[in-house]
């Protein structure tokens, strides 16, 4: 009789034990903290990324699921955010968004979140796929670098083609310069060469006067584009920028001088930025390619939300297992208020 009480007993203890764990399961699966960590704070793209993402968040939250975010400026240093990741992961976070400094060097990030058991969604600056292959609970958001040159140089031959005033010293060619983004992103030197070959395979005839490294910054691009200004004078006819606030900086620089209409280049950006689109709408910008941040925001939102509870997973769009892909469209002064006014076609449906 003994015997079964005490069988009985440790059979109740386990049963407890087990629910106590299961409560624990579902109470965790309710509340998610999340902890992102982006490259740099002055950067606008990223800027207007995090606050479609915020929003994104906003419209999962539920009664039964409470979602909260810490957002951390890694300032520009792999070594700041690598501490920061660390502090995020002791804070309680539950997974974490990273914005990697150097794509190349992640390595720290993921030992730690493997340690931790904390997933990981890398987004806008892609990590290597070996690197992602390290451990099953990395993820990758983002966008094909190549599209967004390949699309940047259907908008330059466009251009050219419909306005035979670009070609200014009527010598068949134009004269371009590029404007890069920072040296080991995934979206500067590929935008570049897609941009570039797309002009030549559509017949146009180029010369590359100057490629000048901007850091995607509009004040640097500024100053590179200023210097340009006194090398070439009214030579540049098109200015190529890897993204919208280059191209901007490339336009402040012409104002800067008092340049006439007749000396001014055509410039193209790539984003999408608010600023870029107006100034697509203003006509000093005669195209961009839009760099779909909400669709973006969107999955990581819900990749976000599908690690912790297991929902939503199949919902989602994966390629190379654990990628995720948004397309790119192109803007021009003809649909640039759809833009402006629905955020991007893919919302704006
Ligand atoms: C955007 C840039 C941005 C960069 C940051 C790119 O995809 O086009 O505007 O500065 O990402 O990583
Ligand atoms: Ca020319």
């Amino acid at each position: 009789m003994k015997l079964k009480k005490a069988v009985m007993l440790t059979l109740c203890m386990a049963i407890q034990l087990l629910c106590a764990c299961g409560n624990e399961a579902g109470a965790a699966s309710d509340k998610i903290h999340i902890g992102v960590i982006y490259y740099n704070q002055s950067d606008t793209f990223l800027n207007g990324l995090l606050e479609s993402f915020r929003q994104e968040l906003e419209a999962l939250k539920k009664d039964d699921l409470e979602i909260t975010m810490t957002v951390r400026d890694a300032a520009g240093s792999q070594r700041t955010q690598n501490d920061q990741v660390k502090e995020l992961i002791d804070a309680g976070c539950s997974v974490l968004c990273v914005n990697l400094v150097d794509r190349a060097d992640p390595s720290e990030i993921i030992d730690l979140a493997r340690d931790n058991d904390v997933p990981i969604i890398f987004f806008n600056r892609e990590p290597v796929a070996e690197d992602l292959m390290q451990w099953e609970k990395l993820y990758y958001v983002g966008a094909y670098a190549e599209q967004s040159g390949i699309m940047q140089g259907e908008l330059a031959a466009e251009a050219v083609r419909s306005d035979s005033t670009i070609d200014r010293n009527k010598d068949g060619k134009i004269q371009y310069v590029v404007l890069e983004g920072e040296a080991g992103h995934q979206d500067a030197i590929i935008r570049t060469e897609n941009a570039v070959d797309t002009l030549k395979s559509s017949g146009i005839e180029l010369e590359k006067l100057s490629y000048q490294i901007a850091n995607w910054n509009r004040a640097q691009a500024q100053n590179r584009m200023e210097q340009l200004i006194s090398q070439f004078h009214d030579e540049i006819e098109m200015v190529l920028a890897n993204n919208d606030d280059m191209a901007l900086g490339a336009i402040d620089a012409y104002k800067k001088v008092n340049y006439t209409e007749t000396t001014l280049p055509v410039f193209i950006g790539i984003d999408g930025t608010d600023v870029g689109l107006q100034a697509v709408m203003d006509s000093d910008m005669w195209g961009t390619v839009y760099n779909d941040k909400e669709g973006q925001a969107e999955a990581m939102a819900k990749l976000a939300v599908a690690v912790i509870t297991g929902d939503g997973m199949n919902e989602l769009d994966f390629e190379k297992e654990r990628c995720i892909y948004l397309p790119y469209s192109k803007v021009t002064r003809e649909n640039v208020e759809d833009y402006i006014k629905g955020g991007g076609e893919e919302t704006a449906e």
